[in-house]
This record gives structure tokens, C-alpha cells and sequence, in this order.
């Protein structure tokens, strides 16, 4: 039987390309589609790749016919948080309008199941925790807003053009590929793990840590660290559920799991057998204490168990990664 091709959108980029590999190992068939804005073609390493953007309905329209996809798992889009803020136009057009013209394209080509990165960030400043999906939605950030929105054109879209969708809300990426065939390569860096890393690399003088005075254990902030693997696979289990005739769904996905910023950089050093010079800095406006994922509906429902989230394999695959990747 001819294999089931299935879409990557920013099959380039970090996730998408942990999530190609995940696929090809379960026996699917990833097409990438990604503009190259912030992806690399040396991490299209499973499948076919089409260079192209998701506002272009031609070049989209050209791709579902050649491949005939089962699925599309939809990772592109912009990630910047704080350029959100100073540039939401920029983000309402990738975020919102691609994901529109993708959609659209699937109801053209008779595509009818989706899988969607969202985020935590849809949720806001959390009143309770863990977070789970019955938390009130009231994203702080434009960035958090778009995503907000694409979550509600799905439950549109469904119920109109029956577009079955699975939505899943990440906590914190991290973490590369065990063998080193694909990691993270962000520019800029923004995420905490790999900067601790730059710095004890060198590629950077000293690592801030944003709020010192927050009310947690050591006073910084604390964030659900999930491996990009589990990530991936959790796209493999979600894609499953909806082939198999599963309903669409909401699914938050982090370990449930927190660790403090001094905590991450206390596993670093442990790990790299360096140390770094940190810097504290004032909290950043609309950094919450802390950010930790109820993850027991992805447990229950789809039987996604995270296999590769402790801290120190976070950090030791990200190290080798980084080492190979810029040492
Ligand atoms: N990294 C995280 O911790 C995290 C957390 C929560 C949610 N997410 C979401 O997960 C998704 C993937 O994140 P990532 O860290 O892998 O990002 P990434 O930047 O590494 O990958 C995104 C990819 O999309 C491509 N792209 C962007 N706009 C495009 C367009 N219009 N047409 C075609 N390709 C386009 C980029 O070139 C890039 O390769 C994003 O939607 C992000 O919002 C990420």
C-alpha cells in the first residue's frame, strides 16, 4: 500500500522537523512545506520539501494535488512573543491569514484533518495551577491572540466544512533529537535552555535571569520544560486519533513538571562540567511566576506518556546538539 503523505507546514523549523522524523519512523510520509524564513534545509532530512509561503493559494493548491495528504500538522508561523507586541500586523498575517489560506486549501482539496501549534500563552496570567484546558482563555500578547483566534476558526471550521482538528498547546520546547539528526537553531535565541548553553559555549558573555523576587522556591521563574521528542510523538498520537475517526480536541502538553530559571542553570553546569556568569534583571512585564501543564487529558485520552522530558536529558541533547551544531 502506497504510504499516507502527510503535510508539515514549518517542517523546517524546530518541532516541525523532530516531528518529520517521528512520522517517517512510524512509517508516514512527510511533505515539508516551509518559506525558509526562519527554517533550515539541512534539517528537511525526511520526505519531500516544497519551498514556498501559506498565503500563496496557487502554490498550496499545487501541493495538495501532487501529494493528495491525509493530514496537515500545522507548525508555521512567527514565535517572537515581544515583536508580537511592537509588530502585531506582522503576526495577525503569518499566524492568522496563512493558517487561513491553509485551511482554505484543505477545503479545496478535500482535506480534512488537522493538527494545530498552539500554545500555553493562549491562556494568559493563570488564576490556577497546573493549567489545564478548562482554564479561562485571556492571552496577554498579541502573539498569544493569534493563536487564540486560529483555535476558534478551527471549531468554525469543523462545524461548517467538517475539518476535524487537534489542538496542542505546548508549554516549553526543548531538548534535540537523542541522535543528533535534528535540533533547535533559533536566530535570534530566546529560549532559556539553549542560551545557558551559548554561554557556556561562549558564544555569549553571561545569561539574565528575568525576576529574582518572584514568589517561588528560589525566586525565579518556574516553567514546564518538555523534550521535542515528546512533543513529536504527542503529534504522531494526536494524528492517529483523528485518522481513526476521533473527535477533535484540545490537548495541554507539558510534563506537569516545573523547574526555576536557577534550577536550569544549576543542571547545565552539572551537565557541561562549566560555569557561567549570570546576570539578574528586573522581571519582564507579563512573565508569570510560574507556567505548569495539567497534562492528565493528553494522558487519559491519547495515552501520551513523556519518554525523554527529564531535565538532564533536556539539557544533555541540547548540549550535544548545540556543540555539534555551532561548537
Ligand atoms: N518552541 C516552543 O517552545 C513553542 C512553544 C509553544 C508553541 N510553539 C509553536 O510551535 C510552532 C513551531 O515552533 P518552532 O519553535 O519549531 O518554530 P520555528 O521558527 O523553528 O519553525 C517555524 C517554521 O515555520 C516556517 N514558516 C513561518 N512562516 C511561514 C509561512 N508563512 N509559510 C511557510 N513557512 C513558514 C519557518 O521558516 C520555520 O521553519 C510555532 O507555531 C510556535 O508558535 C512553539
Amino acid at each position: 500500500m502506497a504510504k499516507q503523505h502527510i503535510l508539515v507546514t514549518g517542517g523546517a523549523g524546530y518541532i516541525g522537523s523532530h516531528t518529520c522524523k517521528v512520522l517517517a519512523q512510524a512509517g508516514l510520509e512527510p511533505v515539508v512545506v516551509d518559506n525558509l524564513i526562519f527554517g533550515h534545509r539541512d534539517l528537511v532530512r525526511w520526505g519531500a520539501f516544497e519551498e514556498g509561503d501559506l498565503r500563496d493559494s496557487a502554490f498550496l493548491d499545487r501541493v495538495f494535488q501532487t501529494y493528495q495528504p491525509v493530514a496537515v500538522i500545522h507548525f508555521a508561523g512567527y514565535t517572537y512573543v515581544g515583536e508580537s507586541v511592537t509588530d502585531p500586523a506582522k503576526f495577525y498575517a503569518n499566524n492568522v491569514v496563512a493558517a487561513m489560506s491553509l485551511l482554505d486549501a484543505m477545503r479545496r482539496a478535500g482535506c480534512a484533518v488537522f493538527i494545530f501549534s498552539s500554545t500555553c500563552s493562549v491562556f494568559g496570567m493563570p488564576d490556577q495551577l497546573p493549567l489545564s484546558e478548562k482554564h479561562p482563555q485571556a492571552p496577554i500578547s498579541p502573539y498569544g491572540q493569534t493563536k487564540l483566534v486560529v483555535e476558534k476558526m478551527l471549531a468554525d471550521y469543523e462545524r461548517a466544512y467538517g475539518i476535524k482538528h487537534v489542538v496542542l498547546r505546548y508549554f516549553n520546547a526543548a531538548g534535540a533529537d537523542p541522535e543528533g539528526e535534528c535540533g533547535e537553531d533559533h536566530d535570534p535565541e530566546t529560549h532559556l535552555i539553549p542560551l545557558a548553553l551559548f554561554t557556556l559555549m561562549g558564544r555569549r558573555n553571561l545569561l539574565k535571569i528575568f525576576g529574582t523576587d518572584y514568589p517561588t522556591e528560589d525566586g525565579t521563574a518556574v516553567r514546564d520544560y518538555i523534550h521535542v521528542m515528546d512533543l513529536a510523538e504527542a503529534h504522531l498520537l494526536a494524528l492517529r486519533h483523528l485518522l481513526e475517526g476521533g473527535q477533535s480536541d484540545a490537548f495541554n502538553l507539558g510534563t506537569g513538571q516545573g523547574y526555576s530559571v536557577r534550577k536550569i542553570i544549576q543542571v547545565a553546569e552539572a551537565v557541561t562540567g562549566l560555569t557561567m556568569a549570570v546576570e539578574e534583571a528586573p522581571r519582564r512585564e507579563g512573565d508569570p511566576p510560574v507556567l505548569v501543564s495539567d497534562s492528565s487529558h493528553i494522558f487519559q485520552d491519547l495515552g501520551w506518556k513523556p519518554r525523554y522530558s527529564d531535565i538532564q536529558s533536556l539539557v544533555e541533547t541540547a548540549w550535544r546538539w548545540h556543540q555539534n551544531r555551532h561548537g
